[in-house]
């Protein structure tokens, strides 16, 4: 194989660098002290609420604080919140829910992520006979990052956002990708979100921003979500203009070319399959996440590390699987590449495995 100089770089979509049109746009931007009315924020809440489906809206730097500014909002301390076992907010934001937030995370295990009304239900009644605390809300996440992307079927999220409703508690959605589920089905994002009462809409992945994600929701949330955005320490920011202007820029011209990520997602994933030592839920990959499984006596710790060497870098969630994503900057020989390199890193790590590649593999757009 000719090593080429530019490693393929599939460890996020968070690394996509700014677009010149979005530079473009944050450069004629006037900051203002008061971030308000007809400002870029302002243009870009009323945006994202209408296309969710919502009442109103509040900007926020990343989809992390947009999670805890509305649990913030919905939630007395001392109470619990129900999560996917493997959601981003319980992996990676449960030292805020807990510390900021004061809510104790009350995890369900999902089949394949996706957490049906039983599960839930069953979670709300037992929390009640344990110990009578209240739940301030369920937290269900789409498309699931750790499990491959996979879209949680629309009449799953209405099932639990019902048997949520149905015990008093609000219904919230992690979806710092959500747009790339909305590209992949073509369902509106109400219809993906099936009646939950708030949404994170993140734009710091795939589609290309720096920073920002949107929190969505009745006005009387919101409005308590911006105060506590101000506790954190984010008020009447001026640079909150420039970073909403570009992604006022993504809402225009990056939703659709989502679709090409996809593609090569699962062109990815389709090679993946050809190599000995992998396995891969092709059916899974629905959007721009791929989750490899290693096999035994592989692990995937250094399989990680003998991919970066061979000139593919991707993420070790754990001993056992490998998250690759696609975003703007991966090209189809990337992809190419991407395999080659995973079969040449597989034999490093155990001389004797028959890799077999499929070779020359295009994106089918
Ligand atoms: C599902 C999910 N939710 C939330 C986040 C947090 O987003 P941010 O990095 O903008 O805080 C991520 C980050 O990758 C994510 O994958």
């Amino acid at each position: 194989m000719t090593r080429r100089m530019r490693p393929v770089d599939l460890r996020t979509d968070a690394i996509t660098r700014p677009t010149p049109a979005m530079l473009a746009a944050a450069g004629r931007v006037m900051p203002t002290v008061r971030t308000r009315r007809g400002s870029a924020a302002r243009q870009l809440e009323s945006r994202v609420a209408a296309m969710v489906g919502h009442e109103d809206a509040v900007f926020a730097p990343t989809g992390s604080t947009a999670n805890l500014i509305l649990l913030m909002a919905v939630r007395d301390r001392g109470e619990l919140v129900v999560l996917e076992a493997e959601s981003h907010l319980a992996w990676t934001e449960a030292a805020s829910v807990a510390r900021v937030a004061g809510l104790s995370p009350m995890l369900v295990e999902g089949s394949g992520g996706i957490v049906s009304a039983t599960m839930v239900g069953d979670a709300l009644d037992d929390s009640r006979l344990s110990d009578h605390r209240r739940t301030a809300a369920v937290c269900l996440e789409t498309p699931h990052n750790l499990h491959g992307g996979r879209v949680p079927p629309p009449a799953a999220m209405a099932g639990v956002v019902a048997a949520a409703h149905s015990r008093g508690v609000h219904a919230h959605v992690d979806g710092a990708r959500i747009v790339h589920a909305m590209v992949a089905t073509g369902a509106p994002l109400p219809t993906l979100l099936g009646g939950a009462d708030s949404a994170t809409f993140g734009f710091n992945k795939g589609l290309s921003c720096p920073s920002g994600a949107v929190l969505t929701g009745r006005r009387a949330v919101i409005e308590r979500a911006r105060r506590d955005l101000a506790l954190l320490g984010v008020s009447n920011q001026p640079m909150a203009d420039i970073a909403a202007s570009m992604c006022l820029v993504a809402l225009d011209t990056m939703v659709e070319r989502l679709s090409e990520d996809h593609a090569r997602a699962r062109s990815f994933a389709q090679g993946m399959a050809e190599v000995t030592g992998f396995r891969v839920d092709l059916a899974g990959v629905e959007t721009n996440t791929i989750m490899l499984t290693v096999e035994p006596p592989l692990n995937a710790p250094s399989v990680v590390r003998s991919m970066a060497a061979a000139g593919l870098w991707a993420w070790a969630v754990d001993h056992r699987r490998i998250r690759a994503m696609t975003h703007r900057h991966v090209t189809d020989l990337d992809i190419e590449h991407a395999i080659v390199a995973v079969a040449d890193a597989v034999q490093a790590g155990r001389p004797r495995a028959t890799a077999s590649i499929a070779r020359g593999s295009r994106v089918q757009r």
